[in-house]
């Protein structure tokens, strides 16, 4: 299978906090490999814009250390990357201030698509958006691109939209959500929408629940100050693990455009319940061995912050009456795994008699690392000695299936660039979104502040606190196995 490039218009991208640790992991390797596929045009280019003095010659050095450590081996071909490096080009800026603007607007051209990409904390927006527009830098059509946390609560969420709609409208503003950029987060509607197997059971008859899964093995190190006033459930529900709710909770657009993408998706926030406190668990990781916990990670002896987090939702509308969600996600877990289960019921009456352990029908998304589907279904025990039923998965990996284009899936953020250039807000969040799942998750989070909830602590290297595997068994469910 061969895979296919789509060209994209000439274009111009502003990288604010390009020399920041977002801009050399992800922006310009991502970057890079959209070139090495062909698909940056000749004209296109990249003008990287930070508060330090440096020449174009400095920051493509950086960008080449970059790519040397963020981009596989096997992609590092010295000849496109010096190629890729020539597009690149830097303005030393003062984001509150007047220096650089003028050299910004030099280097910026009016007639190809425009990108500002405001990689930079969501104080310096109001003034970004500002100069951009008094200076008669930005067109009427140009895109900016924000990065999450897109607030930290809904007031916070408001004012951001309100400081960015002073100057852009809605159609320009791109809110990024790596996770819709993923590959099998896509895949995910490709399977709803694309087959008629699936959708006709995809409601409360026939599903019994729905897990997901978003487990990481990483601790908070490094970025302890950030993470410690945001949270589990800031910093990975409120934004991906509600997307990916959305997406399997949300009914069939009338097409795959953008509105009519995130039209249903919001409704789907609109729809789910206040939780309850004994809906969710919130856990902490303690230190193991020599390893550190959270508080020492964080900086932060007293914290109360959570690094894990299990919750079971319900989304009250007729398709879903009836079935809980079960969310959980969480740092230091035992392995890196993420995925979207969808537990079917069992069968209304066995022909067979009383099976045990039976555990019927799960399709199983995963997301990463391996990205791939899972079908469990129920087959007959191979063998004499009566109909003894087994559960045995139909197992599609991506990689495998599609040979070398499923190996080769491109990261989150190459995709979600590319759409910015093309003008397709399909898999970014709308104002309208994340005000409604600030507005769902404040009074959670108020919530267990206002009781002074302590998280459960939980070892490093397990599946989570104890308390969360109760949450399921009150209910007579178990969560899966996390592994890759
Ligand atoms: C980020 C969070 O948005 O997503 C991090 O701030 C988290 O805490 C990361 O580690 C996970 O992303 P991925 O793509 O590695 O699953």
């Amino acid at each position: 299978m061969v895979s296919r490039v789509i060209p994209v218009d000439p274009f111009d991208l502003v990288i604010f906090g390009g020399t920041g640790d977002l801009a050399r992991r992800k922006i310009l390797p991502g970057l890079y490999r959209r070139f090495l596929a062909g698909q940056m045009p000749e004209d296109a280019r990249v003008i990287a814009a930070a508060r330090s003095e440096m020449s174009d010659a400095e920051y493509r050095a950086m960008i080449r250390e970059a790519i040397g450590e963020f981009v596989s081996k096997a992609r590092q071909d010295k000849k496109a990357i010096e190629a890729f490096l020539k597009r690149l080009s830097y303005v030393a800026i003062d984001a509150t201030g007047e220096d650089g603007w003028d050299r910004l607007k030099q280097a910026t051209r009016r007639d190809v698509v425009q990108a500002f990409y405001f990689s930079v904390a969501p104080a310096l927006f109001g003034p970004l958006a500002e100069r951009l527009h008094n200076r008669g830098i930005a067109c009427e059509t140009c895109r900016i691109v924000v990065e999450k946390p897109f607030g930290h609560d809904l007031a916070s969420a408001k004012a951001l939209n309100a400081t960015l709609a002073e100057h852009f409208h809605e159609g320009q503003i791109y809110r990024i959500d790596h996770y819709l950029g993923k590959e099998t987060v896509q895949n995910l509607m490709a399977v709803r929408f694309g087959n008629m197997l699936f959708e006709p059971l995809w409601n409360a008859q026939y599903v019994d629940h729905i897990q997901i899964t978003v487990a990481e093995t990483v601790g908070v190190g490094g970025r302890g100050a950030y993470y410690d006033k945001s949270g589990a459930m800031r910093d990975m529900v409120q934004n991906h693990l509600m997307q990916l709710l959305c997406l399997i909770a949300m009914e069939p657009p009338a097409h795959f455009d953008p509105d009519a993408v995130r039209d249903e998706k919001l409704k789907v926030i609109r729809a789910l319940d206040p939780v309850l406190p004994d809906e969710i668990v919130r856990g902490q990781y303690q230190a193991r061995g020599k390893d550190p916990g959270y508080r020492e990670d964080a900086e932060n002896p007293a914290s109360l912050t959570e690094s894990f987090i299990a919750l079971r939702l319900h989304v009250s509308n007729w398709r879903w009456k009836g079935t809980p969600f079960y969310l959980r996600t969480g740092k230091k877990l035992k392995a890196r795994a993420s995925e979207i289960a969808v537990v079917f019921k069992d069968p209304p009456h066995s022909i067979f008699g009383p099976q045990e352990n039976r555990r019927g029908n799960v399709l199983a998304i995963k997301l990463q690392p391996n990205e791939g589907m899972t079908l469990r279904v129920t087959i007959k025990e191979p063998g004499p000695g009566g109909m003894r039923l087994v559960e045995v998965p139909l197992d599609m990996s991506f990689a495998e299936a599609l040979g070398e284009n499923g190996a080769d899936i491109p990261d989150a953020y190459e995709r979600l660039i590319m759409d910015v250039i093309r003008g397709n807000q399909t898999l970014f969040m709308r104002g309208d979104e994340v005000e409604a799942a600030w507005a769902w998750a404040d009074p959670v989070i108020r919530g267990w502040e206002e009781r002074g909830d302590r998280p459960c602590p939980y070892d490093a290297g397990t599946t989570g606190p104890e308390e969360a595997q109760i949450l399921m068994h009150r209910d007579a469910r178990r969560w899966r196995e996390i592994r890759e």
